[in-house]
């Protein structure tokens, strides 16, 4: 694999050419603050708070740390009087749209920024990471972005019940302004955001209905081990109650007593 050398914040660095600038500097230990980052999901640019200064041949520009591969000698700034004064900007703005909610809020207070364009009160920032998750590591594409400019937002196809939601919760889990709530209500999960409605399946120790019936049968196509699928048959609070009496011959024998 070729490689390079590059400065991040004064520090000489030999780099795997194509590496995110993200990673060098997560190598290295300086933080750099992300909002639709996540290191499973291919990075999508949507937000710029990772902006970074870099310096190529004396000549100095913004990117975004994310999804800037390196491929050449260059200097990185992580965190000068600029790229402050740029993150400050997008988190101005950020308020404005959203309030202070989630990572915007936590990086609002670290980076004291004073809400210049007033305090908004939306849900959703359009990082884009629900939609990447269910699409990239779900592999179910139930959501996605609709309407352009304001109108943009993340819902179902025609804002209808999305027919293949498995309820799985990745979206509301990946969010980073807690815009996807999750609600198990009596035996059907309910994820509004998305007008998802699915029932539930009980628990077989305790006939709680926990986990949408969808979701069972994705991991039982994807898996194709009944053996396995007893462990998800049962809650969170079983499994820990009961593991080595209940579950354990469960897991074991494929459900059968
Ligand atoms: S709902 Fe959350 S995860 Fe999805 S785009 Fe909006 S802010 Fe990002
Ligand atoms: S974290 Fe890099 S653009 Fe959002």
């Amino acid at each position: 694999m070729k490689s390079v050398e590059i400065i991040i914040d004064g520090i000489k660095k030999i780099v795997p050419k194509r590496i995110t600038i993200l990673k060098i500097a997560q190598d290295v230990g300086i933080e750099i603050p992300t909002l639709c980052y996540h290191s499973a999901i291919e990075p999508y640019g949507a937000c710029r708070l990772c902006i970074v200064e870099i310096e190529r041949n004396g000549r100095k520009r913004y990117v975004t740390a994310c999804n800037f591969p390196v491929e050449d000698e260059i200097k990185i700034e992580t965190n000068n009087e600029n790229v402050v004064k740029i993150r400050k900007l997008i988190l101005e703005l950020l308020i404005a749209k959203v309030g202070y909610k989630g990572k915007v809020k936590e990086y609002a207070e670290k980076y004291e920024v004073e809400p210049r364009f007033g305090i908004g009160n939306d849900d959703c920032i359009l990082c884009g990471l629900c939609v990447n998750v269910c699409k990239e590591i779900i592999g179910v594409s139930a959501i996605s972005f609709s309407q352009r400019g304001i109108e943009r937002k993340v819902s179902s196809p025609f804002e209808k019940e999305p027919t293949n939601c498995i309820g799985c919760g990745a979206c509301s889990f990946v969010c980073p302004v807690d815009a996807i709530k999750v609600e198990d209500i009596k035996n059907e999960r309910i994820i509004k955001k998305i007008n998802a409605k699915l029932e539930l399946e009980k628990c077989k120790i305790c006939q709680k209905p926990f986990i949408p019936k969808k979701l069972i049968e994705y991991i039982k196509n994807k898996l194709g081990a009944n053996v396995l699928l007893d462990i998800f048959l049962i809650c969170n609070e079983c499994k820990g109650k009961n593991y080595v009496d209940k579950l354990l011959p469960f897991s074991l024998t494929g459900g059968k007593k």
